[in-house]
Formats: structure tokens, C-alpha cells, sequence
């Protein structure tokens, strides 16, 4: 019998990967390049880990993964919400196992060790075990907490890094995607609280996440949409609209509809159209708290399509997030964006929801489907690379970040893998 030595990792030389206009394949099917998106993109930078509005009480929680790591996103009892590590720091149990919930102490099932929902340690039985030091044990094993934490407008960070560049810092341009879309409520809060649709993608996330922001494949993916239901909130056709894509840095980007809405100045053009007759109780909310002219402004710019990096897009009335799990194998999960106090428009978005996300939905599940076929074609070794220069020679860089007039050019694709390359060298933290 003849020993063979196990295959030795090789470092990944990411520089070799990513050019200007291309990148090589490996980037979608290589589990070195995979673990190293999990350290540098998901443990040590921003990740988008939960929504305030999920866990409005006190006691609330519910659990989630940043790069295979469970955590768990609990309300205090002193109303703070914390990111905590789901692991009990006895013997390592996984402490809790419901993806929500309201409960003012986890309880570990292996020992019995008690967390307070602030992570504190409230609970050793058998206590006499530990003596003199059972005072420093349940002091020191707390449930730890994730080293940095920050919101905004709701949406909770957090990063597994105890250092780095700020949240803000991180967002850069994008902030004023998140306002964007905190504008179309009368409080300028949203609401998470339908619970997240999840769909089992079978390709890398990264596709999952640049196809959002793809505005070249809307007329071919998705032909059996505009099939069955017309018209579509605006021309799918580049040429025909006013539509933007942008590369706003840091890795983020998003296809712009507002320049076309503004130009028809029409309300709700994002929204099916919606008559105002339909929503008098949110008009007038919003009009008490924004003014006439504001409102019909937000009305008319309507909410944003902005991806955020790593793994959170605002795709207009919805919210989606992606868990990697292998080079092939994602979590895709999606949420409507409800708005308090705007039961009309609530009412409307969920359908809207379903018809667009759920799972007898049309646009989610002709993405997936496309994604499967990208993760099955890239297992050819030839061609090496991936082409995305449509429109590289049309990108204008001005305040707003790199724009292209034409919503097929894939400058958001080219600004992700920019961004994507430098963490991966480790260039940021
Ligand atoms: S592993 Fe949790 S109490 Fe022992
Ligand atoms: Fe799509």
C-alpha cells in the first residue's frame, strides 16, 4: 500500500485573480479563496447581521452565522441588543437553537450553565465545584460578545475584528442608500418583522449578490416576467430609460432608477403605480412629518437597489442577505420592508413580496436557477476567466461615486471585485 501525501493548501495569491475588467474563475470554486472570504470579508470586516425591528422587546433574539460562526442577537434586559457568540463558554454547546424568541436567560442543555440575555453568566449549578473561584468563573464567562457592534438606521454591523475602520467609515456613499429608503416612512424607522423567505442557492454567494446589481440579464433571466405581466415599472431596454449603475466604493454599487422616475415625475412609478387614493393613511403620515414636497419627492424617487458589501442588498421593498456555505452552496434570505403605522402599503408590499421572492415567486427563483447554471459551467477549466468590461469605456467618475448611463455596464461588477481583491490581500480590516 502506497501512502499519498494530503494535497498542502497553497496561499492564494488573490492579485492573480481579479484584473480591471475580468477575473479568473477560481474566484467562484476555490475553498482557499472561500476560507479566506470567511477571515478577512466575514470575521474581520462589517458584516449586516440583524435588524433592530427584529428584536423589539426585551428578551427578543434570534440567531444567525457570520462566516460559519453562530451567533446569537439578543435584546437585553436593559434594552441594549447585543451580537453574542451562540457558544456556551463552559464546553463549547451550542446554547441556543431556536432561530428566535423571547427568553430572559439562555440556558446551556449539557450543564446547565445560565446566561443573563446580556451574556452574563447568572447560573453554575453544583456550584461548590468550583470553590474559591466560582466568583471569577462567573465573572470571566460571560458569553462573548462580538468585538465590534454598530447600527444604522436600524440595520445592526458587527465585525469579529477588535479593530479596523468604522461602520461609517465602511459605508461610505452608501449611508444615503439607507436613507433613501428611511425616507418613505413617516418615522423614518422600518420594520424586519415578516420573517426572513430563505432560499438554498446553489452557487458561490458572491453570484448571488452581483446579480443583484446585474442590469444586463433582467430581458433574458427573467423573459417569462415581462411575458406575463406588463408593464414593468420602467423599460428593461438600457437604451429607452434614464437608469443608472454606480460603483459607490468600498465594494458597494447599485442600478439607479431615480434619474428615469424624476424625469416622469410620477409617484410611486417603483410601486406598481399606486394611485394615492390607494394609501391615504400613509400619505398623510408622511406629509405631517415631511412636508408636501419632500414626501412627493421621496414618492417619486421611490426606495433604493443598492448592494452593500459584503452581503446585504436593499432591494427596494425588500431586504436580502446571503450566508455562505461552501464555494457552491449559499443561504439566500429575503425580508419585505414594512413600514409602522402603513397598513395600505404594508398590505401591498407582502404581495408583492410573494410574487416576486416566495417560492412560486418569478424573479428569485429565475435567479437561483441562473446561479446553478453559473456554478455548473465555471467546473470547465477553460476559459480561465470571467469577461466583465461591458461598458468600461463609458464609466464617468463623479461625486457620487463611478457611474455608466447605460444600466447593462457592469461597473458595479468591476467595483465589487476592485473592493473584493483588496480585503482579500488584507488592505483593510
Ligand atoms: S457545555 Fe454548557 S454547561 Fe457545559
Ligand atoms: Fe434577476
Amino acid at each position: 500500500m502506497t501512502v499519498t501525501e494530503a494535497p498542502v493548501a497553497r496561499p492564494v495569491d488573490v492579485t492573480a485573480l481579479v484584473e480591471p475588467d475580468r477575473v479568473h474563475g477560481a474566484v467562484y470554486t476555490s475553498p482557499e479563496v472561500f476560507d479566506l472570504e470567511m477571515k478577512r470579508i466575514f470575521r474581520e470586516g462589517w458584516v449586516f447581521v440583524a435588524h433592530e425591528s427584529e428584536v423589539p422587546e426585551k428578551g427578543d433574539y434570534v440567531t444567525r452565522r457570520i462566516g460559519g460562526e453562530p451567533m446569537v442577537v439578543a435584546r437585553g434586559k436593559d434594552g441594549v441588543v447585543r451580537v453574542l457568540a451562540n457558544r456556551c463558554t463552559h464546553r463549547g454547546n451550542r446554547l441556543c437553537n431556536a432561530e428566535k424568541g423571547n427568553s430572559s436567560s439562555f440556558r446551556c442543555p449539557y450543564h446547565g450553565w445560565t446566561f443573563g440575555n446580556d451574556g452574563k453568566l447568572v447560573g453554575v449549578p453544583m456550584r461548590d465545584g468550583y470553590g474559591e473561584r466560582l466568583a471569577a468563573v462567573r465573572e470571566e464567562l460571560g458569553l462573548v460578545q462580538a468585538p465590534r457592534q454598530e447600527s444604522y438606521g436600524g440595520f445592526v454591523f458587527a465585525s469579529l475584528a477588535p479593530t479596523g475602520i468604522s461602520l461609517l467609515e465602511h459605508l461610505g456613499n452608501a449611508t444615503k442608500a439607507i436613507d433613501r429608503l428611511l425616507d418613505l416612512s413617516p418615522t423614518r424607522e422600518i420594520q424586519l418583522s415578516a420573517g426572513w423567505m430563505k432560499h438554498q442557492n446553489n452557487c458561490n454567494w458572491k453570484m448571488v449578490m452581483e446579480n443583484n446589481v446585474d442590469g444586463y440579464h433582467a430581458l433574458f433571466t427573467h423573459a417569462s416576467v415581462y411575458d406575463a405581466v406588463r408593464p414593468a415599472k420602467v423599460s428593461h431596454v438600457p437604451s429607452k430609460v434614464e437608469v443608472l449603475v454606480r460603483d459607490l466604493g468600498n465594494g458597494h454599487s447599485e442600478i439607479d432608477y431615480e434619474p428615469e422616475y424624476t424625469r416622469l415625475d410620477e409617484e410611486f412609478v417603483w410601486y406598481g403605480r399606486l394611485p394615492r387614493e390607494k394609501a391615504p393613511a400613509y400619505i398623510a403620515a408622511m406629509e405631517a412629518a415631511h412636508g408636501p414636497a419632500k414626501t412627493h419627492q421621496a414618492l417619486v424617487s421611490g426606495p433604493p437597489h443598492t448592494l452593500i458589501f459584503p452581503n446585504l442588498f436593499l432591494a427596494e421593498m425588500n431586504v436580502m442577505t446571503v450566508e455562505p456555505l461552501s464555494t457552491g452552496e449559499t443561504i439566500a434570505y429575503t425580508a419585505p420592508v414594512l413600514i409602522p403605522g402603513a397598513p395600505e402599503i404594508n398590505t401591498k408590499t407582502l404581495r408583492r413580496t410573494e410574487g416576486a421572492m416566495g417560492p412560486a415567486g418569478f424573479l428569485i427563483a429565475d435567479d437561483g436557477e441562473i446561479g446553478q447554471r453559473n456554478q455548473m459551467g465555471l467546473a470547465a477549466q477553460e476559459p480561465e476567466w470571467v469577461v466583465l468590461s461591458r461598458g468600461s469605456d463609458t464609466d464617468v467618475d463623479d461625486e457620487t461615486g463611478r457611474v455608466n448611463r447605460d444600466k447593462s455596464a457592469e461597473t458595479p461588477q468591476r467595483g465589487w471585485w476592485k473592493h473584493w481583491a483588496g480585503v482579500l490581500a488584507g488592505s483593510r480590516g
